[in-house]
């Protein structure tokens, strides 16, 4: 009785893309062990699930939809008053003077009556700011008008997009009311109508005594309204999923199915063939490496082994498979880089002959295919399958990007 290994050449053959694969990634940098974690809010956020529901193409067009409108928000037009221009410094501020009139900080928690004192004086000078809303305050409602900063919560200043994001979210309601906040201030003081106007709300006397120069935000008012309501849309009815959801890159999964068979016509075992299905998720690398995500997992993978009736086949496989992944935000891709390596085979075939027993390792160890080794280029939410023929192996690898629906 003879056992055929038919495997040698494929097992070469899968140690040389190992190392091509290896070489792939090792090249491209650093792992920073930090995972990233959104850092939690100071801010008051409504009640807010666990989980992005949204399919994980849509949150990664989502996030690239938000970071359109940054050249916006990180304007100085929009960026002063949400926290970075300093309105008690005499250097940065003619109106300072004015400012600390109160000596109220604008850093700090003020009451709707406070922060309507604190303003006051700001309407000698910015005084081309239309609209007004109404505020309650313990038993009775407050009228706020005029140029006015925003409440400490509301300070952007320092903040990055995904901050922003999150920030900016979680004060408004659902998607429709983020759209009225772009588009008319809630219809109550109009803060980004100003902004366009790139005067800081001065009236023409004061531009000409302080020499301001009008410098708006770039784009239009109405380009803005375009691109947030792009964004909220995108979000729509997930706008509550999680604080996260269209504002993070998703976390992802790859579900796994790899099969193969190796035929040994006449041998002994005359057949091996193993079929696993696995999910693995996958990390973000940090910080330095956007985009870059990695995970593995451990399996010990039963073989079926097809022996003569007289012979018994127990046979497994222990393997580890490495997965390193790059979204790719423009072409709303994953190009997987994955490595399969056995570890300890394990198995045993029995036979009665002639009542006598004769066992020999079964070794599927050995059986490795073609395809552990490679990358693949997947769209989000897709599968794409590798099929391989050599001699008598046949395998397939197929691998599906999904998103980790996941609780922070
Ligand atoms: C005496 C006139 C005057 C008064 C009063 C005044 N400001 Fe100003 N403010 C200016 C001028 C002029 C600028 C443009 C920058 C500069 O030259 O100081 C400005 C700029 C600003 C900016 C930056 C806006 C931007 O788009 O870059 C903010 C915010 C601001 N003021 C807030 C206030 C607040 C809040 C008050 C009231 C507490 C106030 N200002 C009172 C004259 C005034
Ligand atoms: C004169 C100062 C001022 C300017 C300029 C200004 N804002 Fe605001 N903004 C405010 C105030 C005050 C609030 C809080 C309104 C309230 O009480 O509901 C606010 C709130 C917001 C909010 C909701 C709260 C948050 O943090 O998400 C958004 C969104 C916003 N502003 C966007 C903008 C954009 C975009 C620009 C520039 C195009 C801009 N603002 C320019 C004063 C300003």
């Amino acid at each position: 009785m003879r056992f055929t290994r038919h495997d040698a050449l494929p097992y070469a053959l899968a140690l040389v893309m190992l190392c091509f694969s290896y070489l792939a990634y090792a090249s491209s940098g650093q792992r920073s062990g930090g995972m990233r974690t959104a850092p939690r809010l100071h801010a008051r956020t409504p009640a807010l699930g666990e989980a992005c529901r949204l399919p994980v193409g849509k949150q990664m067009e989502a996030v690239k939809a938000f970071a359109k409108m940054m050249p916006v928000f990180k304007h100085d037009r929009c960026l002063n008053c949400h926290g970075k221009f300093n309105v008690l410094s005499a250097d940065e501020h003619t109106g300072a003077g004015a400012a600390k009139e109160s000596k109220l900080d604008p850093t700090t928690l003020l009451t709707v009556s406070e922060r309507n004192a604190f303003h006051k004086p700001c309407g000698n000078c910015h005084n081309q700011v239309q609209g007004k809303g109404v505020r309650p305050e313990l038993t009775t409602n407050v009228v706020i008008s005029g140029w006015m900063l925003p409440p400490p919560p509301m300070r952007w200043v320092g903040k990055d997009t995904e901050q922003l994001c999150i920030l900016v979210k979680g004060f408004e309601e659902n998607a429709d009311s983020f759209v009225s906040h772009v588009a008319s201030d809630h219809g109550e003081v109009q803060f980004v109508k100003a902004a366009f106007e790139g005067v800081r709300g001065l009236d023409s006397e004061s531009i000409d005594l302080y020499d301001v120069v009008p410098e708006p935000p770039p784009g239009s008012m109405g380009q803005l309204i375009a691109q947030g309501t792009g964004w909220a849309r995108l979000v729509g009815d997930h706008w509550k999923d999680s604080p996260e959801c269209g504002c993070v890159l998703p976390k992802i999964k790859l579900k796994v199915e790899h099969t193969w068979v190796f035929d040994t016509p006449g041998g002994v075992p005359s057949r091996q063939a193993s079929d696993a299905r696995f999910e693995v998720k996958l990390e973000p690398y940090g910080e330095d490496r956007p985009n870059y995500f990695q995970g593995q997992i451990s399996l010990e993978r039963p073989v079926d082994t097809k022996v003569p009736a007289s012979c018994r086949a127990t046979t497994s496989v222990k393997e580890r498979w490495e997965f390193n992944a790059l979204l790719e935000p423009d072409s709303g891709s994953v190009k997987v880089w994955h490595t399969q390596l056995s570890d300890e085979p394990t198995g045993e075939i029995v036979c009665s002959q002639g009542g006598g027993t004769a066992r020999m390792n079964a070794d599927p160890g050995a059986l490795v295919g073609l395809l552990g080794a490679g990358e693949m280029v997947i769209p989000l939410d897709s599968t794409r399958r590798k099929q391989a023929s050599f001699e008598g192996l046949r395998e397939s690898l197929a691998i599906t990007v999904l998103a980790v629906p996941e609780a922070k």
